[in-house]
C-alpha cells in the first residue's frame, strides 16, 4: 500500500494498518511499513513477524513521535507470504538498500535472476542482510542512482533503468529519500492497482495525455563494462532506445491542469475501498509515478505505440462485504453468504420465466466455441474442483470432448494446443501464477480463451478473450468455499448457453434450470446441519489422525474439494477418494477407527455407491453418510440428509456438510481459520 496520507481524515498509520489488514488474507506470515521520518533524508522503517496487529504493536512501541511520522506523504507497507528467507524480522519488507535506507521497496513475487544481481552487487561492496530476494530491488535502485547521479534521473527513469533488468514476477513500490513524498509503482505478471480519491468528481474517466519523449540527456548514459547479468551484452545499463517512454498525465481538469488526487496503492482493490471506489488497474510493465497529488504512468517496455490510457473503473464492492459482521471468521461468513452468492452468480444470468441463459460476455463467441475441436478446463486448487465437478454435465450438453487440467502438469507437460482449442481458465483470485501462466501458453498458441473469475479487474478477466465473473463478492477466507459453488455454477450456465441451440437437450436443459431455480432454498436448508455437524466433529471426529471421503461419477469431485477443505484449515490427513477404485488399494488403510464420509445421494450410481459402503462396512469401517432424505441405512451409521435435486447440480448441496465440517475441526483445535499456517489466498508465484 502506497499511501498519500497528510490529508486523510484519520491518521495515516492508522490507515496504512487497516489497509494491511484487508490484504492480509493473501500473505501473513510478517508485516513491515515505511515512512518519511521526522527530518527530511530520513526514513521510518517498522517490521514485525506475525500479523499486522502485532506490526501495530511495534509501531506503538517505537520510541518516535509516530503522530509527526505518519503526518507524511507517502509511504510503502506490505504483508508477507515467504517464498525465499524464514518468516523473520530481517526478511521482512520493507527491504532496503543500505543502513540509511535510501531506498525502501515492499514486493510482491519472485526474483528469479537474483542471484546474480545479488553477485554482481556483492562485488560492488553492497552487505546483504536478508535472505530475501527482494533486498536485491532496493540495493540495485541504490547502486544504479549512485551511478547516474550526473543525470538528475527523475524516479521513474531511474525505476525503469532498474526493472528492465529484473526478471521474475512482481509487483513493487519504491520510496527514496531522494524523491521525497514520492512513490513508484510498477508490476509485472502480479497483481497493482491505483485508487484514487479526489475532491471534485472525476471529469475524464481515463488517463490520455500524450508527452514527447524528454530523455535526451539520457542517451548518453555510458554502459557499465563490468556487468554481465543474464548475459545482457550491454551490461546494467540500457541502450539508447530503450529510453523512449510515453507519459501520460492524469485527471486533467478542464483547463488542461492536472488534479490533485490521492492515491492508494495496493494489489487487492479490498485494501482501498473504504478510502475511495475509483480504481485503475496497472498493467504489466507500467511504472506508476505519484508525486504532488498527481499520477503519471510510463511504460518500460519498448513496444512502438502502446497506449498508457488506463480506464478507471468504480468498484461495486461494499465495505461491508470484506467485514465479519457477527460471524467469528470470515470463512464461516462465507460459507453462510451461499444461499445469496448463488443468486448472484445467476443474476440477470437465468432468465426463470423463459428458462434461457443469457452470458454476456461470451455471447459474441459462443458460436467459435460450440465449433471448437475440444474444451479444456484450466484451474488449481477448488477452482480446479469445480471443474472436476462440472465437466461431465459440459461433455453431456455440448458433445464437446473436455479435458480438466491443473495449471502446473498442464504446463509441465507443455501439452499440446491448437488455434481451434477453447480453454477455460478458472480462477477465483484470477491472479494465480500457474494459471496465468498457463493462460499465456494457451494465448501463444492462438486458442480462444475464456475466464471464470471472481475478482473484477484481475489479469485472468484482463486477459482473455471472453468469460463470465462469478459475481460471488470478495473472499477472503484462504479455504474458498461460496467461490466453489458460484464457479460451479457459472460452468454450468456456460454450458447451458452452448446448448441452447440443441432440441434434443431441451428437456434436461429445463430441468437442470429448474434445479438452479431451487438451490439457494436448499442450501440454506443444508445450511440448517451447522449443529449437528459441529457435535459430529466434537464428538466423533475430532481426535482422529485420518479421514477418508467417498464418492463416485458427480460426487468425485466433491469428496476431493471436501478432503481439500480439511486438509487446509484443520490440518488433518484427508483423502477424497474415487469409490470405484477403494477396492484397487485404499480398502487397505479401513480397519474400524478410521472415519468414512460417503457421498450416496441419488443418481444413476447411486447403487455402486452402496457396494462401496458394502466393501467398507464388511472391513468392520463405520461410514457417515451423506443422503437424500428418506433413504435407510443401518441406523448404526451416522447421516447427514441434504435435499435432493438434479444429479449435476447434487454437489452444489453435498459439498456444504464438508465446509462445515472442515470449519469445525479447525475451530476445535483452535486454528486460525482465516490464516491457515503455510498457505495463501492467491498464490502469485509459480
Ligand atoms: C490457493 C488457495 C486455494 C485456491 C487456489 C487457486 O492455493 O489457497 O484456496 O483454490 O490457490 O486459486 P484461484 O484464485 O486461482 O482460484
Amino acid at each position: 500500500v502506497g499511501l498519500r496520507v497528510r490529508e486523510l481524515a484519520i491518521p495515516g498509520a492508522r490507515a496504512m494498518e487497516a489497509g494491511l489488514q484487508r490484504q492480509e488474507y493473501r500473505g501473513y506470515d510478517s508485516a513491515g511499513l515505511a515512512v518519511d521520518g521526522d527530518k527530511a533524508g530520513e526514513v521510518e522503517i517498522f517490521r514485525s513477524v506475525g500479523k499486522v496487529k502485532a506490526l501495530a504493536e511495534v509501531i506503538n512501541n517505537a520510541k518516535i513521535n509516530t503522530e509527526k511520522v505518519f503526518d507524511c506523504h507517502a509511504g510503502i507497507a506490505h504483508t508477507r507470504w515467504a517464498t525465499h528467507g524464514q518468516p523473520k524480522t530481517v526478511n521482512c519488507h520493507p527491504q532496503r538498500s543500505d543502513p540509511n535506507s535510501e531506498f525502501t521497496v515492499v514486493h510482491n513475487g519472485i526474483i528469479t535472476n537474483y542471484r546474480e544481481i545479488r553477485e554482481l552487487l556483492t562485488s560492488k561492496g553492497f552487505k546483504f542482510e536478508s535472505e530475501t530476494d527482494t533486498e536485491v530491488i532496493a540495493k540495485f535502485f541504490k547502486y544504479i542512482y549512485d551511478s547516474n547521479k550526473q543525470h538528475n534521473l527523475d524516479f521513474s527513469q531511474l525505476a525503469k533503468l532498474v526493472i528492465i533488468e529484473l526478471e521474475g514476477a512482481y509487483g513493487l513500490l519504491i520510496k527514496s529519500i531522494h524523491y521525497q513524498d514520492e512513490v513508484v509503482a510498477t508490476r509485472k505478471g502480479s497483481p497493482l492497482l491505483v485508487g484514487v480519491k479526489t475532491e471534485k468528481k472525476l471529469k475524464t474517466d481515463f488517463v490520455d495525455v500524450e508527452f514527447p519523449d524528454t530523455l535526451e540527456e539520457l542517451s548518453s548514459v555510458p554502459a557499465d563494462a563490468n556487468s554481465n547479468i543474464n548475459g545482457t551484452a550491454n551490461g546494467l545499463l540500457i541502450p539508447k532506445d530503450n529510453l523512449r517512454h510515453s507519459v501520460s498525465r492524469a485527471f486533467m481538469s478542464d483547463e488542461g491542469i492536472p488534479m490533485a488526487a490521492e492515491f492508494f496503492l495496493a494489489s487487492d482493490p479490498a485494501a482501498v475501498v473504504e478510502h475511495t471506489k475509483k480504481v485503475l488497474f496497472l498493467e504489466d510493465d507500467d511504472i506508476a509515478h505519484i508525486y504532488d497529488g498527481q499520477l503519471h504512468i510510463h511504460r518500460s517496455s519498448n513496444e512502438v505505440g502502446a497506449s498508457t490510457i488506463r480506464s478507471i473503473q468504480t468498484l461495486e464492492m461494499e465495505l461491508a462485504e470484506i467485514m465479519k459482521g457477527s460471524f467469528d471468521h470470515f470463512m464461516q461468513k462465507e460459507i453462510f453468504e451461499q444461499p445469496e452468492s448463488v443468486i448472484n452468480t445467476m443474476r440477470g444470468r437465468v432468465d426463470f420465466e423463459t428458462n434461457t441463459i443469457t452470458l454476456g460476455g461470451l455471447r459474441s463467441y459462443l458460436t467459435t466455441i460450440r465449433r471448437c475441436r475440444r474444451l479444456i478446463m484450466i484451474a488449481c486448487g477448488t477452482s480446479y474442483h469445480s471443474c472436476l465437478a462440472t465437466r461431465a454435465i459440459f461433455e453431456e450438453l455440448t458433445e464437446i470432448p473436455v479435458s480438466v487440467e491443473l495449471a502446473s502438469d498442464f504446463l509441465d507437460r507443455r501439452s499440446p494446443v491448437f488455434r481451434d482449442d477453447t480453454v477455460v481458465f478458472v480462477s477465483q483470485s484470477g491472479e494465480t501464477a500457474d494459471t496465468i501462466l498457463a493462460l499465456q501458453y494457451c494465448l501463444d498458441r492462438g486458442a480462444l480463451t475464456v475466464g471464470i473469475v471472481n475478482s473484477v479487474g484481475s489479469s485472468i478477466s484482463r486477459q482473455t478473450h471472453c468469460g463470465v465473473h462469478i459475481n460471488a463478492g470478495p473472499e477472503i477466507g484462504v479455504a474458498s468455499t461460496k467461490a466453489y459453488t458460484s464457479q460451479y455454477i457459472a460452468l454450468v450456465m456456460m454450458a447451458l448457453s452452448l446448448s441452447d441451440d440443441s432440441l434434443s437437450k431441451s428437456a434436461r436443459r429445463l430441468e437442470i434450470i429448474e434445479g438452479l431455480k431451487n438451490i439457494s432454498e436448499q442450501i440454506s436448508k443444508v445450511l440448517e446441519l451447522n449443529d449437528s455437524i459441529k457435535t459430529m466433529c466434537d464428538e466423533t471426529l475430532s481426535d482422529q489422525k485420518s479421514l477418508l471421503l467417498l464418492g463416485r461419477g458427480y460426487q468425485h469431485a466433491t469428496a476431493l474439494e471436501g478432503a481439500l477443505k480439511i486438509k487446509e484449515i484443520s490440518y488433518m490427513h484427508s483423502e477424497g477418494v474415487l469409490a470405484g477404485e477403494l477396492k484397487h488399494g485404499v480398502l487397505a488403510l479401513v480397519d474400524e477407527n478410521l472415519p468414512i464420509i460417503v457421498m450416496a445421494t441419488r443418481d444413476s450410481l447411486f447403487p455402486k455407491v452402496m457396494s462401496a459402503v458394502q466393501q467398507v462396512v464388511a472391513r468392520s469401517g463405520n461410514p457417515i453418510i451423506i443422503c437424500n432424505p428418506g433413504d435407510k441405512f443401518d441406523p448404526k451409521y451416522k447421516t447427514l440428509e441434504v435435499p435432493a435435486t438434479v444429479d449435476c447440480l447434487q454437489g452444489l448441496l453435498n459439498v456444504i456438510p464438508l465446509q462445515l465440517m472442515s470449519y469445525w475441526l479447525a475451530v476445535r483445535k483452535g486454528i486460525d481459520v482465516d490464516f491457515p499456517r503455510n498457505l495463501a489466498k492467491s498464490v502469485t508465484v509459480e
